[in-house]
């Protein structure tokens, strides 16, 4: 395979605009079951207007990264949980499962072939979207018996316009993002389409981020548009990292369940539980919720400065990044890019 050669490296680069040459495919048949991983130059898709992810939606994808270190080596972070996620969204959408195994090898395959286009800047990475499509042409309403796995890669900067600066969200009464038995546990398509007006709602009213609240009582924390919450809260026993608890409504973000388990190594407690807006509020006004940040592959450990929602506005600590989200940042960003140990075998070094 001939892969075109990479233009210079701008200076910062927007995420997920500028994608890499190269891209790996497998596809899957019932008669069949899953082809050999193929590594091509990137290039469009043709499809039968018919396709059936055109009419009902079945896709799903994922979010990791290849991080170059000071070393100048190349690695993944924990890509073996991307593909057991991948696994769960596949059998919640009625999808063929992708052997894990298969899912790491189309990510090293991908990766390896193209290292140079792993960014050296600081805060940038290779951004590695790997996703699965129905693609049998009919308009059945059942799973298609039809579908293909990409990854595509895009050298990226932080999700963020901003970096590290605190994001203003918007907690939505109007909509919510998934209900109980649906399919908010998955990283499907369906999911970030339904969320797209509140996001545009979140805008209109001045914020970066939405805040998803549940379906049943619209009060407690779900998370955003893409990325797991949390609160740093302080009621006189030492700070604890709170966040909801995983749900069939809330995605097991890898970042998430990554935090929790370095939280300790910085002192800081863990909670997971519900968090109710009133209380994220009055927490925040009293003084005890004293930080708050999003968190995900793309957004990292994002703070949130200021919160609006339909009764009023608050802000978070003094409105800007606080000292714990930088340190759990910092740590993460550290073991991710090589220049903290990591002790727990999360680096796939390629
Ligand atoms: C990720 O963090 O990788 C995601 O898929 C979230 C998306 C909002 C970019």
């Amino acid at each position: 395979m001939t892969i075109a050669a990479s233009s210079s490296a701008p200076r910062s680069r927007p995420f997920g605009v500028a994608f890499a040459p190269a891209t790996v495919t497998a596809r899957w048949t019932v008669a069949d079951g899953w082809s050999e991983l193929r590594l091509d130059p990137l290039s469009d898709l043709s499809l039968s207007p018919a396709t059936m992810i055109f009419h009902y939606g079945q896709a799903i994808f994922e979010g990791l990264k290849a991080y170059r270190s000071a070393a100048g080596d190349v690695r993944l972070f924990r890509p073996e949980r991307n593909a057991a996620r991948f696994q769960a969204s596949a059998r919640r959408m009625s999808m063929p499962e992708l052997p894990q195994e298969t899912f790491v090898a189309a990510a090293e395959l991908l990766v390896d072939a193209q290292r140079e286009q792993v960014p050296v800047e600081a805060g940038h990475s290779l951004y590695l979207r790997p996703f699965m499509i129905a693609t049998e042409a009919t308009l059945g309403t059942r799973p298609a018996n039809e579908y293909l796995f990409s990854i595509i890669a895009s050298p990226s900067g932080p999700y963020f316009s901003g970096g590290f600066d605190a994001i203003t969200v918007w907690a939505t009464h109007d909509y919510v993002r998934a209900a109980p038995g649906g399919t908010g546990a998955a990283k499907c398509a369906g999911n970030y389409a339904g969320g797209m007006i509140a996001q545009r709602v979140a805008a209109e009213h001045g914020c970066d981020q939405v805040v998803f609240l549940d379906a049943i009582e619209r009060r407690y924390l779900e998370e955003l548009g893409g990325m797991n919450i949390f609160l740093v809260v302080d009621e006189g026993g030492g700070p604890t990292l709170v966040t909801p608890p995983t749900s069939d409504t809330i995605l097991d973000g890898i970042t998430r369940a990554s935090l929790l388990e370095l939280a300790p190594d910085l002192g800081l407690t863990t909670a997971e539980r519900r968090v109710d807006l009133a209380e994220w509020e009055s927490g925040a006004l009293a003084g005890t919720v004293l930080e708050a940040f999003a968190c995900g592959t793309a957004a990292v450990v994002t703070p949130i400065g200021r919160v609006r929602h339909r009764d009023g506005e608050f802000t978070v600590g003094d409105g800007c990044a606080g000292q714990w989200s930088a340190r759990l940042r910092e740590r993460l960003l550290g073991i991710q890019e090589g220049v903290v140990e990591d002790t727990r075998g999360w680096v796939h070094p390629l």
